[in-house]
């Protein structure tokens, strides 16, 4: 099997971590591709629980090459101290590849985020702070700094001040806000060239050989499809392409490469920050879900915002993804429920549309027109055969199947790698 795709087909915190984790033991290589320390994924095996940003879900095996893309944009300080946390657990790190395309956050992008947040007030996105957006920005504006660059930190710091001086004067004369001191960004720079160096490589030469031989290659999301830039919902979103697209530019394959892709869906929806949720829950009912399911940001700790499962949402993010299977986590969530809610159209002012509407504010005045279903009394925690299933639990998944035009291949029934239903196989799994 070649390249597969593994991509979060909400709005994040999907489970994608726990998912890749479980799939790596067949791939020779997990390969981020978009985001950066924006994202969270939680590993859970026997040797310990992890929270990655950065570092790809695939590095708890020890066959497994973790390339981080040059779609990724990496802030250096969160990437060493990722490395620092996962050597002291015992992992190794020497399989771990940075593309020398892949830009970089600097600490004035982390500024400007917050800075350009604070500006937009009432309409603030609720980014993650992490200085993503200004990152991609400089990528776009051909004004950023590559990883490369810093086997070569003596050129870098000359390119510096310059940049250093336009990007102080947007901080302190538009945002009123602390300038960066040159002197600090010399020496993280020599710091961050002394320490990355070693990992510093052209990742898309390791990923077609290992295409090339016919090796599996897990193309690992981060944020969820409905954050895209793109295809999300717009201004919403983050800055970069969450969806399977941005894997052929984020990492350098082409679509031959390709041998399917899996969407991750939560068995209901979150989403973390602003920007129209349609079948958010705000009563006792989302409560439940977010402390039954600790639904709290893995990145910045905020509470997320929970709702029944979005099925219309579901449908345009399995067809822009060309998705052959979903895979569905956290169900044991709904254990115990009497009804179960499953949004399968939006009315719009006074028309029912089982489409995603490309407009955010009219997404803002959709009504989620509901299908009710039955609930299951069992338990699904920690099942490991389909058998085991409750009625209601596979009754529930086959509808969300239908509703979405794809089969299932894998349930999640908890964190840990063992927590696993393998419904139809995929990657040898
Ligand atoms: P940014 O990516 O920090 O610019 O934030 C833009 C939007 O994407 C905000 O609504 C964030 O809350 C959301 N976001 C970014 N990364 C994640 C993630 O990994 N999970 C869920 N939401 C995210």
């Amino acid at each position: 099997m070649p390249a597969y795709g593994v991509i979060g087909a909400q709005w994040g915190d999907e489970g994608k971590g726990k998912i890749i984790d479980f799939l790596a033991a067949d791939a020779s290589i997990v390969a981020r591709y978009s985001g950066g320390n924006n994202a969270g994924h939680t590993v859970i095996n026997h040797l310990g629980t992890f929270k990655f940003h950065l570092v790809p879900s695939g590095i708890c095996w020890p066959h497994t090459v973790n390339v981080i893309g040059n779609g990724v944009v990496i802030d250096p300080d969160v990437l060493l101290g990722e490395i620092t946390d996962i050597k002291s657990k015992g992992l190794d790190t020497s399989r771990l590849v940075i593309s020398d395309r892949a830009h970089l956050i600097m600490p004035y992008h982390v500024a400007l985020d917050r800075l350009e947040e604070k500006r937009r007030g009432s309409s603030a996105i609720g980014t993650t702070g992490r200085g993503v957006g200004p990152a991609y920005l400089d990528k776009v504006g051909r004004s950023g700094l590559r990883a490369g660059e810093l086997l070569n930190p003596e050129d870098l710091m000359l390119r510096l001040p310059d940049i250093v001086k336009f990007k102080n004067e947007l901080i302190t004369k538009i945002y009123g806000g602390e300038p960066v001191a040159i002197d600090s960004l010399y020496e993280k720079t020599t710091r961050w060239a002394s320490e990355l160096a070693p990992y510093i490589k052209p990742a898309e030469d390791m990923v077609f050989d290992a295409l090339s031989a016919h090796e599996n290659v897990i193309l690992e999301g981060a944020q969820g499809s409905l954050l895209d830039l793109d295809h999300g919902t717009y201004p919403y979103v983050t800055s970069s392409n969450a969806t399977v697209g941005g894997a052929l530019t984020g990492l350098g394959v082409g679509p031959r490469g390709f041998g399917g892709v899996a969407g991750v869906f939560k068995a209901y929806c979150s989403r973390v920050g602003s920007g129209p949720f349609p079948t958010e829950l705000l009563d006792k009912t989302g409560d439940h879900i977010r402390t039954t399911a600790h639904e709290f940001g893995t990145t910045t700790g905020r509470p997320r915002r929970v709702g029944w499962f979005d099925a219309v949402a579901g449908r345009y993010s399995a067809r822009v993804n060309g998705m052959d299977s979903m895979i569905i986590t956290r169900l044991d969530i709904l254990d115990g429920f009497d009804k179960i809610k499953v949004c399968t159209a939006y009315e719009i002012d006074g028309r029912r549309t089982d489409k995603f509407p490309v407009d955010t504010v009219r997404l803002g005045r959709a009504r989620p027109v509901y299908e009710e279903l039955k609930g299951w009394q069992g338990t699904t925690s920690g099942l490991t055969n389909p058998r085991q299933l409750p009625t209601g639990a596979k009754d529930y998944v086959k509808r969300l199947e239908v509703l979405l035009g794809v089969p299932t291949s894998i349930i999640s029934t908890g964190p840990s790698r063992e927590e696993t239903v393998v419904m139809r196989p995929i990657m040898g799994r």
